[in-house]
């Protein structure tokens, strides 16, 4: 959907102590891309723990305006019957993908090779972010698209006709870019290549694999290259998606920097391309244990126990921000309440996130008195030994992760913290105020 409506103002203050279990909802990736190969297998895809977040709700939308039957069953049980490789229909009309750079990136990507046009759009975030790292790769294979300048949405991508593979580098560590390609490369004849410098995120292919797809990433001199084979007959499959370990990542840091807390977070995707924040909190200091260590649906899971923790700066390594990339700003917050400064370098992806997110965390954090040095790849947070003062407003650019980041660091303040709308938060983590408040977190719609 595009927009939001009215803003939710929210204003987080300190209470007692976090305790309890917090059931995470599905992982956001895992669910559009769950959504889109059950739109391009043949046969009916079931899939449990869906997240029902806005941003996979705009997807499922936008897979049935292509052709497949999407069913909602109640529960984060959902079915696709879908219409095989390269059987997408053209839209009858646009499709709004809301605020999901995910789904319009990987949509764009899956449409690409089929003879049909779409045109597509999202809200005043999604428009502003860059789409020609999508649609150049694209074009290699043939595919034409007509945005407004800079290649921002709303964009009109025609598709190509009986497209070739391609091999194509990556300029940017994204796994966006490297599942469009690879989703184009479903309907194109022959090998597609993608070479990636850094590893990202890799459902796409676990489950290409999984639908039956012929894939396989190498390490090469020149970087991660995946190859996947064209034309393949991908066959429905039963997926269980894991919960969202970015989604956690908002309680877990809660509980560490909140006095006296002690919470369980069941089931946790441990996916080493998404795993950099527990790795990096723990060499904080942090005090996370994981237990019940098994893997379901080909992704490695575990039960996380967390406790309140004495945190001390680090430097996180530039390598290690694929795995991370989207939980630099709890982090940022976090790092407030740490001994001596925390050093976040190589991150320069952050600025073309749903906002400008090393900005929008940098002002935020001035406005509850934390002292953050900023450069185009690099942020740094002088952290205060567990007493931040809060007391701001922070602004958050339609960007769910700032959101949250800033309630979660206003349950540790002296002064509360507000946020001047929440209504992002539904995107990616919509019970996240029950969850928090099912944890004793004092969270409220309001301003101070
Ligand atoms: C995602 C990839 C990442 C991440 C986003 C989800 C995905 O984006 O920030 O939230 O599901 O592929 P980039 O590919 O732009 O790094």
């Amino acid at each position: 959907m595009s927009g939001h409506g009215t803003p939710i103002p929210m204003t987080a203050r300190k209470g007692g102590a976090l305790r309890g279990t917090a059931l995470i909802p599905g992982d956001k990736s895992v669910s559009h891309r769950s959504l889109i190969l059950g739109a391009l297998s043949i046969g009916e895809t079931k899939i449990s723990g869906l997240l029902e977040g806005q941003d996979v709700l705009d997807t499922a939308r936008a897979m049935s305006a292509f052709g497949a039957t999407v069913t909602n069953h109640g529960g984060g049980s959902w079915s696709v019957n879908g219409v095989g490789v390269g059987g997408f229909a053209e839209p009858e009309d646009v499709i709004d993908c809301g605020n999901a750079g995910t789904g319009v990136r990987l949509i764009m990507g899956a449409m690409a090779t089929c003879p049909i046009s779409a045109t597509f759009t999202g809200d005043a975030s999604l428009r502003s972010r860059p789409m020609g790292r999508i649609t150049d790769p694209l074009q290699g294979f043939g595919a034409k698209s007509y945005g407004r300048s800079n290649g921002h949405l709303p964009l009109t991508m025609v598709g190509a006709k009986d497209a070739m593979g391609i091999t194509y580098t990556s300029p940017h560590p994204s796994a966006q870019i490297k599942s469009a390609v690879l989703l184009a490369g479903l309907n194109a004849l022959g090998e597609t290549t993608l070479i990636e410098s850094s590893k990202t995120r890799d459902h796409s292919e676990r489950m290409l694999r999984g639908f039956g797809a012929t894939i396989e990433t190498v390490e090469t001199a020149d970087g991660f290259a995946t190859t996947l084979q064209g034309r393949p007959e991908l066959i429905a499959q039963d997926i269980a998606v894991p919960r969202d370990p970015s989604s956690a990542a908002f309680p877990v840091c809660a509980a560490l920097i909140v006095e006296g807390s002690e919470i369980v977070v069941p089931n946790i995707g441990l996916n080493p391309t998404r795993n950099g924040l527990f790795t990096t909190l723990i060499e904080m200091g942090a005090d996370i244990t994981f237990e019940n260590e098994r893997e379901e649906g080909g992704e490695p899971v575990a039960d996380l126990r967390v406790r309140a923790s004495v945190l001390n700066g680090v430097e996180v390594p530039p390598e290690r921000a694929p795995t991370m990339i989207d939980e630099y700003p709890i982090l940022s917050a976090v790092a407030s309440f740490a001994k001596g400064k925390t050093v976040m370098r190589g991150v320069k992806e952050l600025r073309v996130k749903e906002c400008d997110r090393i900005d929008a965390m940098a002002r935020g954090l001035e406005a509850m008195g934390v002292t953050i040095e900023e450069g185009e790849d690099f942020m740094i947070v002088h952290g205060q030994e567990g007493v931040v003062r809060g007391g701001g407003t922070a602004k958050t650019h339609l960007d769910h992760r700032i959101a949250m980041s800033f309630l979660c660091m206003g349950l540790a303040t002296v002064k509360p913290v507000s946020v001047d709308d929440g209504g992002a938060i539904a995107t990616s983590f919509p019970i996240f105020e029950d969850l928090m408040h099912g944890l004793n977190a004092n969270i409220e719609r309001k301003n101070t």
